[in-house]
């Protein structure tokens, strides 16, 4: 079976502005899960449907913990994006990923607390698997896309979610190093628990602004050097996102995440909510 692609995007810190997208138009969808950070822009790349939705709202206003996740990827899920990539301003806990690189991240820790972080509640219990958290075709696309657009790009990485809004403390940049940690960043979790409960293949671009503090001879992360590298990376990440509508073949064919809750509900049909 197969249908055609219809990418949603989510622009972290690094593109909050926004994508140049054909037949630009922006929409409020509504959700059950209260409000999402903003507008859906609904446009074109080339033959390729796009949805843009800004984490943290028009004019960067949401706080990584306040975002409604929930909210975000379900208007995603409403406007029938087939998948889902993300970028996001990231920090880096190894030597080898410098500032300024991008990192496709294919597994994630989850420091974060007090998130929702399920569609699932009370009446209805699912569990699905969260073993391989990002899709591996859609990393794949991503990260060539990225290479295309000129990123210097590091595939796959461990990303430590955490709620900030503060930066880690030395100590806890070096603990998340020991568990094996290579970026850290505020919002990857819980978006991508709840793309796969969504049933959307997600994957996620990390744009390196940072050494995080595990570096003893550094001062501490300064958010005007983030600033800097995140103007310097916005047009690369824009680009990345053309190169990938550029680069999907025309028929999208399916994926196991695209019927993830196929198995994952165990309260009976007739007992749900
Ligand atoms: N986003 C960018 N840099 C970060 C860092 N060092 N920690 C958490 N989130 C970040």
């Amino acid at each position: 079976m197969s249908d055609n692609w219809f990418i949603g995007i989510i622009g972290g810190s690094g593109l909050s502005e926004g994508l140049e997208l054909e037949e630009a138009q922006e929409v409020a969808i509504k959700s059950p899960f209260g409000e999402p950070s903003g507008p859906v822009t609904l446009g074109r790349i080339g033959g390729v449907r796009v949805a843009f939705l800004a984490r943290h709202g028009q004019g960067h206003r949401v706080p990584p913990s306040q975002v409604n996740y929930r909210a975000n990827i379900d208007v995603l899920k409403r406007a029938r994006v087939t998948d889902v990539l993300a970028l996001s301003a990231i920090g880096s806990l190894r030597e080898e990923i410098a500032p300024g690189e991008f990192v496709a991240v294919d597994q994630f820790i989850d420091r974060t607390t007090s998130r929702e972080n399920s569609f699932f509640g009370p009446g209805c219990v699912a569990h699905v698997s969260l073993a391989d958290p990002v899709c591996p075709r859609l990393a794949q696309y991503a990260g060539d896309a990225a290479k295309a657009a000129g990123a210097a790009l590091h595939r796959g990485g461990t990303y430590v979610a955490i709620d900030g809004p503060q930066f880690s403390t030395r100590a806890e940049s070096r603990l998340y190093r020991a568990w094996a940690g290579d970026v850290i960043g505020m919002t990857g979790m819980p978006e991508a628990r709840l793309a796969r409960e969504a049933e959307l293949p997600y994957a996620m671009l990390g744009m390196a602004t940072d050494y995080d503090s595990f570096r003893d001879e550094e001062a501490g992360v300064d958010v005007t050097d983030v600033l800097s590298i995140m103007r310097d990376n916005a047009s690369i990440a824009a680009q990345t996102v053309v190169e990938l509508c550029k680069s999907l073949p025309a028929e999208r064919s399916r994926v196991p995440i695209d019927t993830a809750l196929e198995h994952a509900i165990i309260t009976a049909p007739d007992a749900r909510d």
